[in-house]
């Protein structure tokens, strides 16, 4: 199966007003036509806004979460469905700053999976170890764990994609040696054909945590890495374009 094409998505979390769609314009503007899926995953409430700002570009739109149901009495929550209406084409989920901070475990992450599917957008979802699981030594079993829990089978021929994003590794400049992304990457994709067969070969692996333009080439030129997640450097277009143009094309 020939390698899917790269993603680099850049995650805005918690941060992005309207003056920040000048920042998504610039990406859009000088975004390569082909060979990479570039995306922005900025706060729900500058969905429609940046979808509108972007329409008709190459750059995706994705969120950062959703909640399993379709619709109903959950004050605060917002559907996928919701989020497609937006403008969305993508969603994070399992990020572990939702795990961490909001208690979400494999379960919940694999029923918000399913409500992704239903609703028509592709899941980017995250898994990764603390530095207490991987000084332990327990990286791969703990990763290769949440793969399982959190990917339903219900994504067998689906369009999705799988980010490796080490907890310790996230907004501190550290990053794993190039040696251990390629070792987790591989365990990534040997349980997704595991799980999904000829079929696990096919959705792109991504790297997260402290990706900036001097490491990106050199992460993405790893085998099995098929992309970024990328949080602070994407905030800002001209670092955003850079970690992008160190991708290898498709
Ligand atoms: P940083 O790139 O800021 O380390 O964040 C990574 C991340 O969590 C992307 O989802």
């Amino acid at each position: 199966m020939s390698a899917p094409t790269p993603l680099i998505a850049g995650n805005w979390k918690m941060n992005g007003t309207a003056e920040s769609l000048a920042q998504a314009s610039a990406v859009a503007a000088a975004a390569p036509a082909a060979g990479v899926r570039v995306a922005l995953c900025p706060p729900a409430t500058l969905l429609a806004s940046m979808s509108r700002a972007l329409a008709g570009g190459q750059v995706m739109i994705g969120a950062q979460d959703c909640h399993p149901e379709p619709s109903g009495a959950f004050t605060g929550d917002i559907s996928a469905e919701m989020l497609a209406d937006a403008g969305a084409s993508l969603v994070i989920l399992g990020h572990s700053e939702r795990r961490a901070g909001h208690g979400e475990d494999d379960a919940a992450v694999a029923s918000k999976v399913q409500a992704a599917l239903r609703a028509g957008l592709e899941p980017i979802i995250c898994v990764g170890e603390t530095r207490q699981e991987r000084e332990a030594g327990q990286a791969l079993a703990v990763v290769t764990g949440q793969v399982r829990g959190s990917l339903p089978a219900a994504l067998a021929g689906k369009a999705f994609t799988v980010a490796y994003e080490p907890v310790w590794a996230i907004g501190t400049g550290l990053t794993p040696t190039l040696e251990d992304i390629v070792e987790v990457h591989q365990a990534i994709r040997a349980t997704l054909r595991d799980m999904f067969g000829e079929g696990g070969g096919a959705p792109a692996i991504l790297y997260g945590g402290s990706v900036k333009p001097g490491n990106a080439a050199e992460i993405l030129a790893l085998p099995e890495v098929g992309g970024a997640l990328v949080g602070g450097a994407s905030l800002k277009a001209e670092d955003f374009l850079a970690i992008v143009a160190g991708s290898p094309k498709a």
